[in-house]
């Protein structure tokens, strides 16, 4: 099975993790804070804290922002669930919005309906590393003094307007699932260049503990939010092939783009003026005559491991049972969960395989069965 994603791992993940292990040192410590200074030399914020996971690091963002019971958050409605079920559980509303048809990120034109006096922050995600549209999303959340927490999970190395995603809100989010270009396993970061929030995070993320000369004193009820240094091992390795793996990705999505351009029912992602896009997902739209899930099986038929873009929460059980939502009522959302596929891509695939996989959508889309 040719398959989504496979992390590009090679003797330098190893000889790090073994020289963590002789130091005997598992928990945060040396290696999590050269993991923090690799991502914050690339975003360029004043902090990063080395975290367990983008969900953790978006709760914690949430926590040191003071949002809590009774407040609101706008989150758009295409994207994984984690970005709104950490506003779930402050106690706070996610208020989802739609998103663009063409870049699948949150449509700024339509947060003015959404706002509430009770509207705290908002999260524009990065929907696959692409930048949602930022200016007007940032001008936005000033006008109406919201706090800004970038979903940066899918956007390493990405870019909007010459300035690196996770340092333009007040608050960035990375993921390091094995799904993303470079992994730790499971792990995430959190930037940022404001130290009010920055103080909060570094306490809150470790228990509320303060060192002291022989133990810790609790200042607050915090979390373990860290990541720990074997993770790290793992991520700094990895960080050092970072340029070499989104160039590699980035090369072979132009080439997608390139194959599938004239292929009727498909529309290739998008990469707008100004915008430098990690293809960390390579995500394609299919006309609404076509059925998207036939064409998964179709091509798991071939070998070929295919899936969904991403979520429309608005359609998801939970928030369709607590929040009032019926499928389609943020109808471009509805439409991309259900029309969206994500094709192989990883920078060790091959121009063969990746002519495979460009062959065989051609083919499945050609045959009958595929469609609604
Ligand atoms: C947009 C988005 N936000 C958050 C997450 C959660 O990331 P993690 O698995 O690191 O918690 C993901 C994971 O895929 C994601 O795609």
């Amino acid at each position: 099975m040719l398959r989504l994603t496979m992390p590009l791992f090679d003797g330098e993940e190893l000889e790090e993790v073994r020289r963590v292990l002789e130091t005997g040192y598992l928990t945060q410590g040396p290696c999590a804070g050269r993991m923090e200074e690799a991502v914050r030399g690339m975003v360029g914020t004043a902090h990063a804290f080395a975290m367990s996971s983008a969900t953790t690091a978006l709760h914690l963002s949430l926590v040191a922002l003071g949002i809590g019971p009774g407040d609101e958050v706008l989150v758009p409605d295409f994207t994984f669930p984690a970005t709104a079920n950490v506003v779930v559980q402050q106690g706070a509303t996610p208020v989802l919005v739609d998103v663009r048809p063409d870049t699948y990120a949150l449509d700024p034109d339509a947060l003015a309906a959404r706002v509430t006096p009770r509207t705290r922050a908002v999260i524009p995600v990065h929907p696959f590393g692409l930048s949602a549209e930022m200016d007007p999303i940032l001008a936005f959340a000033r006008a109406r003094g919201l706090a800004v927490i970038e979903d940066a999970a899918c956007a390493l190395g990405a870019g909007y307007r010459g300035a690196p995603c996770g340092a333009l809100g007040d608050l960035g989010c990375f993921s390091f699932h094995p799904r993303k270009s470079v992994t730790t396993g499971e792990g995430g970061m959190i930037t940022t260049d404001r130290d009010d929030l920055a103080a909060r995070i570094r306490l809150l993320r470790s228990h509320g503990g303060v060192r002291g000369d022989y133990y810790l004193v609790f200042e607050d009820a915090g979390f373990n939010y860290r990541m720990s240094d074997l993770q790290a091992a793992v991520g700094v390795a990895q960080m050092r092939k970072l340029p070499a793996i989104l160039a590699r990705k980035r090369a072979l999505a132009l080439r997608y783009t390139e194959l599938l351009q004239n292929v009727p029912g498909v529309t290739p992602p998008i990469e707008p003026e100004g915008c430098l896009h990690t293809f960390q997902t390579y995500v394609v739209a299919l006309d609404d005559a076509l059925d998207r899930d036939a064409i998964i099986a179709a091509l798991r038929e071939r070998d070929i491991e295919t899936t969904l873009g991403t979520y429309a929460l608005h359609a998801q059980p939970f928030f369709q049972r607590a929040y009032g939502y019926a499928p389609g009522d943020l109808p471009i959302s509805y439409r991309l969960f259900r029309q969206t596929l994500a094709l192989p891509l990883f920078a060790q695939m091959t121009a063969g395989e990746q002519e495979r996989v460009a062959a065989a959508l051609a083919a499945c889309l050609a045959m009958g069965g595929v469609t609604r």
